[in-house]
């Protein structure tokens, strides 16, 4: 059946080997579930596949290959030429040969993100969580900071002691990998698993020329990003951690009994597909229950099945594991990425913590910029804007942006020069406070033309500011004929604004590739966030960052809870808890807002809404779904039955499984993105609360649409028993664009919330094609 979406399925393939992995000569081969086939006979079937390519040389072949996949699904990654990968293509078995695109991970620029760890919602009164110790969750990502450096400056992370710890759990199958500073005796009762993965990062950058490509050839984290996502998730409890004094307090990861894996895939450039695969392929065998990726690809992605996460998270979620994954931070728009309905997609929101430093300009106003710059002026000094003090061939407005060698050093010294920043620029804000001081000025203040509040660790007195505070000192330079200002020092700001508010920077839906399944999901803190880090990259044992990045560990921490206490619970039905049980409304029970014009919401910048860690683990009614469910999600948008059966390893008829419409599939949030008069899905929830339950609907009309719940009284008598429901969308008044509302389920103790997303057929929404 094929859907509307289908041509632009394709319109995505093509731009993304185009644009994104342009000269690669390393491909995967993905040929599926795995049925039964010994691990060594798909390595010797995967060798004769590369010899018959290489006119049956078996030197060549091995020359060429670079990974099997083996134990989660099959496959194999290799040096390929043109020629080669479409001989392979026709091969029977192979479900697609796609390129080994780069990941991000998604911090943007590492250093320019900051944050704090919301670390009082994650008590969970009246909740035996002693099971966490049984639960693995694997981190795909820059590795783990473990113990001290041999220049013994900075102690054990105290994140990942193993003190108090029982044994490793019997089933667990993983390994500890030996490597550059990384032994065996290097994992613990807590990192319980450590592998790195290079083959794939080494040949691509060995074709761009770059040797002395990695710091660390082991699971040892050289960035900081891998140390920073595990102990946010999973990091012990840590009495005094803050970031150069600020934000001090007693810390915590979400799970922080559980046992944490590490895959490291990610290099200081980034991270390749035939990395990320191998590491799905280890994981799901070695028996993690749940997995986190804080990267992505950049919008937009590939469809399901060229998309090296996709295709992993599939197969990890049919074995059980539920996959976690930042949404991205690009920030406008249908830019979200990790779109796959089997993955739990996260966005990034603000917590009620600021880090902020004061702008005390001579005329007596008082302004407010944010920053993490411990360092104060002490005394009023003269301010001037960076256009004026253009050097050389620069511009004035070159030199507005404080670009490198931009500054003449004879008119910047001893002064604090006001700096524009363009997100869009690419440029880095430490960065230009580093140019400003080497020009001779003595602070910054930069007006960040997209305001997205983020905190940065300044090397001289600085702070961040909008548009508007920008333009008022510009004005206010200009006016005056000595204008002077003084920068104070960071400091901790609790409860200064709505909170929590989407990020400027985290990317929002619509779904660019299916538009009938919601992204992202959920949103979690990932602004300016407080966690573990790894000294080789900044001399810091505990850094601030900001970034879905951060968002993503904080749900997956929570997540494993819910599987702590629910062990029996498939990925969606975890999923579905976090989800309904999410909030639209922030602290003080107003509508969510984004910054940075601080807008109200909608389900596009948070999906179900902000995160509760208080009410996940008993939502009451749960949406579940099946590798089953998914085939038939996959007919519905017109994959056919051949490939599917090779991507499932069952005999996979698309008439029994198809959906009406995808979005037929069980999902938790409900959208119909192309209605016409009228359109009924239907939903299927399964009680997981008390077993004698009545739940009554509750509709908030979208805007312009009829709803209607048959029936709108579910009433349970025993647990885990299954209910279907209709919900009808029928036009009722013409609109534009998409309308939001949402779907509640109440009983006496539980509520139940889904958003409704509704677009009719013909609007012009502007969003999107
Ligand atoms: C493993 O590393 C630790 C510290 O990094 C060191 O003390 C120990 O001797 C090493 N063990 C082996 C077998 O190399
Ligand atoms: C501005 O800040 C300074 C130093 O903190 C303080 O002394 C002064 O009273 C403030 N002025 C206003 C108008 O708030
Ligand atoms: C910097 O400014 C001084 C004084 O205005 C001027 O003499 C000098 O040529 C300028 N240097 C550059 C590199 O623009
Ligand atoms: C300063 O004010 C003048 C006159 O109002 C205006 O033309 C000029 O553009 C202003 N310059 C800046 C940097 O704001
Ligand atoms: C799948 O179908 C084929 C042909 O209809 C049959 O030979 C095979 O046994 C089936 N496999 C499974 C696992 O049901
Ligand atoms: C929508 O609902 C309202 C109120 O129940 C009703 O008056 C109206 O006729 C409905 N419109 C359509 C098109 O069904």
């Amino acid at each position: 059946m094929a859907s509307f979406s289908y041509p632009f399925l394709l319109c995505v393939l093509v731009w993304s080997q185009i644009g994104i992995c342009l000269g690669s000569k390393v491909y995967v081969v993905y040929m599926g579930s795995k049925t039964g086939e010994d691990p060594d006979e798909i390595m010797r079937n995967n060798h004769q596949i590369l010899a018959s390519v290489h006119g049956g040389s078996v030197e060549q072949a091995q020359a060429s290959h670079v990974y099997s996949y083996r134990h989660g699904f099959r496959g194999f990654a290799a040096r390929l030429t043109d020629d080669q990968v479409s001989q392979i293509s026709k091969m029977p078995g192979v479900v697609s040969v796609f390129p080994n695109c780069k990941r991000v991970l998604h911090t943007t620029h590492s250093w320019d993100f900051m944050g704090l760890l919301d670390d009082d919602t994650m008590e969970v009164l009246g909740y035996d969580t002693k099971n966490q110790v049984n639960i693995v969750v694997g981190f795909i990502d820059t590795g783990k900071k473990e113990e001290s450096f041999p220049n013994r400056i900075w102690p054990e992370s105290p994140s990942f002691s193993d003190v108090g710890m029982p044994p490793v759990p019997a089933s667990w199958k993983g390994r500890c990998q030996p490597g550059e500073a990384f032994n065996s005796s290097t994992c613990n009762r807590k990192l319980i698993g450590a592998r790195y993965y290079m083959s794939g990062y080494r040949s691509e950058e060995e074709d761009l020329g770059n040797t002395d490509i990695v710091s660390f050839r082991s699971a040892r984290d050289s960035t900081g990003h891998g140390s920073h996502t595990s102990s946010i998730a999973a990091g012990r409890y840590v009495a005094n951690m803050n970031y150069k004094g600020l934000a001090a307090g007693g810390a915590r990861g979400g799970a922080p009994m559980a046992r944490i894996a590490m895959y490291k895939t990610c290099w200081d450039s980034g991270c390749y597909d035939v990395d990320l695969l191998a590491a799905f392929d280890d994981a799901i065998r070695d028996g993690v229950n749940i997995l986190s990726l804080s990267l992505g690809p950049d919008a937009p992605q590939g469809d399901y099945f060229s998309d090296a996460i996709s295709v992993g998270s599939f197969h990890a979620a049919s074995h059980g594991i539920l996959v976690v994954a930042s949404a991205g931070n690009q920030g406008w728009p249908a830019s979200a990425t990790n779109l796959a309905p089997w993955m739990l997609t996260v966005a990034a929101s603000s917590t009620d913590r600021d880090f902020t430093s004061d702008i005390i300009l001579e005329n007596g106003r008082n302004l407010t910029g944010e920053s993490l710059s411990l360092v104060g002026m002490k005394d009023p000094t003269s301010i001037i804007s960076a256009s004026e003090v253009n050097a050389g061939y620069f511009t004035p407005y070159q030199s507005s942006y404080c670009l490198e060698s931009s500054l003449n050093s004879t008119k910047a010294r001893g002064k604090v020069l006001v700096c524009r920043h363009a997100e869009s620029s690419m440029e880095s804000k430490l960065e230009k406070s580093i140019v400003v001081k080497e020009a001779g000025g003595v602070g910054m203040i930069l007006i960040d033309e997209e305001d997205k509040n983020i905190a940065i660790p300044f090397t001289i007195p600085s702070a961040i500011v909008g548009r508007r505070t920008g333009a008022h000192i510009l004005s206010y330079i200009n006016r005056t004929r000595t204008p002077l200002s003084r920068i104070m020092p960071a400091k901790t700001v609790l409860g200064s604004q709505p909170a929590p508010r989407v990020a400027a920077f985290s990317s929002k839906g619509p779904n660019a590739l299916t538009p009938e399944i919601l992204k992202p999901d959920v949103t979690a803190p990932g602004l300016n966030i407080l966690a573990a880090w790894s000294p080789a990259a900044g001399r810091l044992e505990f850094n601030i960052l900001s970034g879905t990045s951060m968002a993503c560990p904080h749900v997956t921490g929570i997540a494993t809870l819910v599987k702590a206490v629910h062990p029996s619970w498939s990925p969606s039905a975890i999923k579905s808890a976090i989800m309904t049980t999410a909030s639209a409304l922030d602290k003080k029970r107003s509508p969510i807002l984004v910054d940075p014009d601080g807008k109200r919401g909608n389900a596009f910048d948070y999906g179900s809404g902000f995160m509760n860690p208080t009410k996940v683990l008993d939502p009451g009614l749960v949406y579940d779904a099946h590798p089953s469910d998914y085939i038939g999600f996959l007919c519905s948008i017109g994959y056919d039955e051949k490939s599917l059966q090779q991507i499932t390893g069952y005999n996979t008829t698309c008439d029994h499984h198809s959906l009406v419409t995808a979005s037929d599939l069980n999902y938790p949030s409900i959208t119909v993105p192309n209605l016409k008069d009228e359109m009924s899905v239907t939903r299927t929830v399964t009680n997981v609360g008390k077993p004698k339950s009545v739940y009554r609907a509750r509709v908030s009309l979208p805007r312009g649409i009829n709803v209607t719940v048959v029936p709108d009284r579910l009433v349970f008598t025993s647990f885990e028993q299954k209910m279907k429901f209709t919900v009808t969308f029928k036009v009722a008044a013409p609109t534009k664009g998409y309308a939001f509302g949402f779907l509640s389920w109440r009983s006496r103790r539980s509520r139940v919330v889904s958003p409704l997303v509704v677009r009719v057929a013909n609007s012009d929404s502007g969003l999107l094609r």
